[in-house]
């Protein structure tokens, strides 16, 4: 039998994995081109030439010992590599010593809660949260302490991140671009989160930890840009994967990096090789660590993930819909028609679309749309928007 706590945890199954599965039924029963499907964030688009070139290249090659285990922390050349890239923003330059590659950010989150959590320890992450970092934290025994963001910025909510920390908080997550908003945290509330913290470090004598989960920086729109996460906080612990930015999200591949004015630094990395080796990850898949270390400052083409945002963006705000315009990621937030938001996406899906509610990134009364999908779909689907819209204009009349 498996333990009471998962059983508990597959009673709560995800919903965009529910969702995800209605939409197949759907296709079968209408037909794909009549299903307007916008539950998961799978990127859409092909990895860069240069990453089909060089995994072409190292399959081909004869190299010896190419497959072999390795340092837990991976191999040196790239973790150097991957500094480098860091480096081009950042005050306090850091080394491949400040580096372990890793099984994708999930991979990543995990090595670094395995890491610094005691059980009870309290993590802190802001509402809407990618729903995953809940089970994450219960993984090694911490406490989830959620706050809420104030919905007309979706930025966290400063005074109420100040009142939760406690003698327990060990860590809090910030993931900016945001999945399921969008939105890139601002330098304020940057340095409004770093003012607390420092406060707060020294009131309880212990370091709290920035765990800033960073899948979507490369993913930006209009010339914004993300902060470097190093440059606001001392004890930040940057977690990022190449899954979004190179459309490699099967494969497995992203990196931990810690700031370089951490004092154990020697300490703190063999504590994240313990534990990535412990996990059962031991180490990031060999071949892809050769692979993307030429691309690393490549993307997918972020115009034609924003030419999908506008489009849908400027349809749906059009219709009534209130939503923050996304700067980034692929993902919008809208308010639901009527404040249950799982009633909401239920009405949605009799107009073949598939959504995901706000409850489930801890936020009810929004719902999600993933629009790292077919241009062609997106246009389909402005007709069952406006359809679902007249059907609750019609209700409330
Ligand atoms: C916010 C956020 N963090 C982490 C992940 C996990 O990414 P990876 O594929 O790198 O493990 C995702 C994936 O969707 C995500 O949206």
């Amino acid at each position: 039998m498996i333990s009471k706590e998962i059983q508990e945890n597959l009673k709560n199954a995800s919903w965009i994995r529910r969702m995800f599965v209605e939409g197949s039924k759907l296709r079968e029963q209408f037909g794909a081109e009549n299903v307007y499907d916008y539950s998961i964030g799978n990127p859409y688009f092909e990895p860069p030439k240069s990453v089909v070139e060089k995994l072409r290249s190292l399959v081909n090659s004869d190299e010896k010992g190419t497959h072999r285990y390795m340092d837990n922390a991976g191999y040196k050349d790239v973790r150097q590599k991957v500094a480098n890239a860091i480096n081009r923003d950042i005050k306090n330059p850091i080394s491949y010593e400040h580096v372990l590659m890793t099984v994708g950010a999930a991979g990543g989150i995990n090595v670094v809660l395995r890491t610094i959590l005691d059980a009870g320890d309290e993590v802190v992450i802001f509402a809407p949260y990618f729903a995953e970092y809940v089970f994450y934290i219960g993984n090694h025994n911490g406490v989830p302490k959620i706050i809420q963001t104030d919905a007309s910025t979706f930025e966290p909510d400063l005074s109420a991140f100040e009142s939760s920390i406690n003698e327990k908080t060990r860590a809090v997550i910030i993931n900016t671009p945001n999945n399921p908003t969008g939105v890139i945290y601002s330098e304020k509330t940057l340095n409004g989160l770093q003012a607390i913290l420092l406060k707060k470090e020294e009131t309880y004598g212990r370091e709290i930890y920035v765990i800033s989960d960073e899948p979507y920086k490369a993913l930006v729109y209009d010339g914004h840009k993300v902060p470097n996460v190093h440059n606001y906080f001392k004890h930040s612990i940057m977690v990022n994967s190449y899954s979004k930015s190179l459309g490699l999200a099967g494969e497995r591949i992203g990196y931990i990096a810690i700031n370089g004015q951490f004092s154990d630094v020697d300490l703190f990395m063999s504590g994240l090789a313990f534990s990535n080796r412990t996990l059962g990850f031991v180490n990031a898949p060999a071949l892809w660590q050769k692979v993307i270390s030429d691309s690393l400052e490549e993307s997918v083409d972020i115009g034609q993930y924003q030419e999908r945002r506008d489009l849908l963006y400027r349809a749906l705000t059009k219709m009534g819909f209130e939503m923050v315009e996304p700067q980034g990621a692929f993902y919008l937030f809208p308010k639901a028609l009527e404040s249950d938001d799982v009633k909401f996406v239920m009405e949605a899906k009799k107009f073949n679309i598939l959504l995901v509610p706000g409850s489930g990134f801890g936020f009810p009364g929004y719902f999600r749309i993933s629009y790292c999908v077919d241009l062609q779909m997106i246009e389909r689907s402005i007709k069952a928007f406006e359809a679902l819209v007249d059907y609750y204009k019609e209700k409330e009349a």
